[in-house]
């Protein structure tokens, strides 16, 4: 395991993030990127428009990681919609895919997951549910589940509602943890008080499915970013 973990002050986090990506898109501009959308990522986009030029993104590809099924493309919770609005129609990168909502969903999974396959991920940004979801994958996933359709935990149909859904969400589809784990390097980005009791389970529980996020420390190059009350329930954050 290769795991480092770095933690910023929460004012910080989102500058910060955001400075290390540009950094790495200067060295790698034609990087590979899996994107998630929800609320921990928003101000890290934000600040990624703040700090982008013109020609930053012009060559990096972007997959998005997951999507509900059912909802309107209007919808506000609708993943696709919301990475343009907060950092595809800023930035511009060479290539965005979305996930195909509006198809038949196993379909619209094979897709993805052919996206994701085919040109391979430089590097997946990833959020981390409540529940220990990555991406949508629930409690139950393994390390070895592929991208598919998925049942969402009512957890993460409240979430969705949270989003400002119109309706919870019941399905969606994700890159499968199996697919993750062969991202060249893994950033998970966690925020806020709410998820330190998850973090401490993720990093330093056992490692099993009633967690999925707690597979990802098999990943070799695996960096979680988070801010300090997200980080405060810890044991060891001793800098690697
Ligand atoms: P959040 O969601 O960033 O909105 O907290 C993360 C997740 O549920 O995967």
């Amino acid at each position: 395991m290769s795991l480092s973990l770095v933690i910023h002050a929460a004012d910080e986090w989102a500058d910060a993030v955001a400075s290390d990506l540009v950094e790495r898109l200067r060295a790698e501009p034609r990087l590979r990127l899996c994107l998630p959308t929800g609320e921990t990522p928003a101000p890290l986009y934000a600040a990624l428009v703040r700090q982008a030029d013109a020609y930053l993104w012009s060559q990096a590809t972007v997959v998005l990681l997951d999507d509900y099924i059912g909802l309107l493309a209007d919808d506000p919770a609708s993943g696709g919609p919301r990475l343009r609005r907060e950092l595809i129609d800023h930035v511009r990168p060479a290539a965005f895919h979305a996930v195909n909502v509006d198809g038949e969903p196993d379909v619209a999974a094979r897709e993805l997951d052919a996206v994701a396959a085919e040109g391979g991920l430089d590097l997946t940004l990833l959020g981390l549910g409540l529940n220990g979801h990555i991406g949508l994958n629930e409690p139950a996933s393994t390390a070895e589940s592929p991208t598919r359709v998925v049942e969402l935990e009512a957890r993460s149909q409240a979430v969705a509602a949270g989003y400002g859904a119109s309706h919870a969400p019941t399905q969606g589809i994700t890159l499968g943890m199996s697919r993750l784990l062969e991202s060249r390097e893994i950033w998970l980005l966690v925020t806020g008080e709410r998820k330190a009791e998850i973090l401490a389970r993720a990093l330093e529980g056992p490692e099993a499915s009633d967690v999925p996020a707690s597979f990802l420390r098999r990943h070799r190059t695996l960096r979680v970013i988070a801010d300090e009350p997200a980080a405060h329930l810890l044991r060891d954050t001793t800098p690697v």
